[in-house]
């Protein structure tokens, strides 16, 4: 049986040139045609109103969960903002959160990374992009933090060009992919991951 994987795409930053959403067109384009990354963008997500949250759920807000809904697995990149996460991220996913109890994020597998012209590559906010992932009881993939330094050298013509940084995070979607079908993870080793962001077709 061939098998469609859907990742859904969200990036923290609303910037037209963006890292993150560079970072997330670089993955799009590595993975086989059996896997496909879409990007919702968040510039419509109005600020979080537990008032609106009920019968006059704002439209964007229907279709982010929606989105998530539909999605076998979310990737996510977060802007490190004055040691934080994103502002933006952060009130999506505080939408995405409700129905309390019920949310489409629940479950979910999530892989997250983020990038930063600084050294220490936004680590921060990824840390609290987790721990708000962790409240939502998302499924985070068991995979070393996925942190960018100096991301402005490593990007060209609006992608990810840096080889090892493209390894790790390929090494990364296939273990988000391996999730979705809890397929064993112990032989993924790093040169196996590579080989496979390639040649991987996941027909099972
Ligand atoms: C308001 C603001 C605060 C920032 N604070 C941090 C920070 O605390 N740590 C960091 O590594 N980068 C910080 N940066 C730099 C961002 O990491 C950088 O702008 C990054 O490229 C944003 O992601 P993007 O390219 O996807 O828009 C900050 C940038 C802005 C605009």
């Amino acid at each position: 049986m061939d098998v469609t994987v859907k990742i859904l795409g969200l990036s923290g930053s609303l910037r037209k040139d963006s890292a993150h959403c560079a970072v997330l067109r670089t993955i799009a384009e590595q993975l086989p045609p059996s896997v496909t990354l879409n990007l919702h963008e968040l510039h419509d997500v109005p600020p979080y109103n537990e008032d609106l949250d009920g019968d006059a759920t704002p439209s964007a807000v229907l279709a982010l969960r929606e989105a998530v809904r539909n999605a076998d697995a979310v990737l996510i990149g977060s802007p490190e903002y004055n040691h934080g996460m994103s502002g933006v991220l952060k009130n999506a996913l505080d939408w995405i959160s409700r129905p309390h109890g019920k949310s489409t994020l629940t479950g979910k597998p999530v892989l997250t990374f983020t990038a930063s012209p600084a050294f220490t590559g936004g680590v921060r906010a990824h840390q609290q992009l987790n721990e708000t992932l962790v409240a939502i009881q998302a499924v985070q993939v068991v995979y070393p933090q996925i942190v960018i330094g100096n991301v402005g050298s490593k990007l060209k013509d609006g992608l990810l060009v840096d080889k090892a940084a493209i390894s790790f995070l390929m090494d990364g979607v296939i273990r988000l992919v391996q999730r979705i079908y809890n397929w064993p993870t112990q032989e993924t080793s790093r040169n196996c991951c590579v080989q496979v962001s390639s040649d991987f077709n996941p027909a099972i």
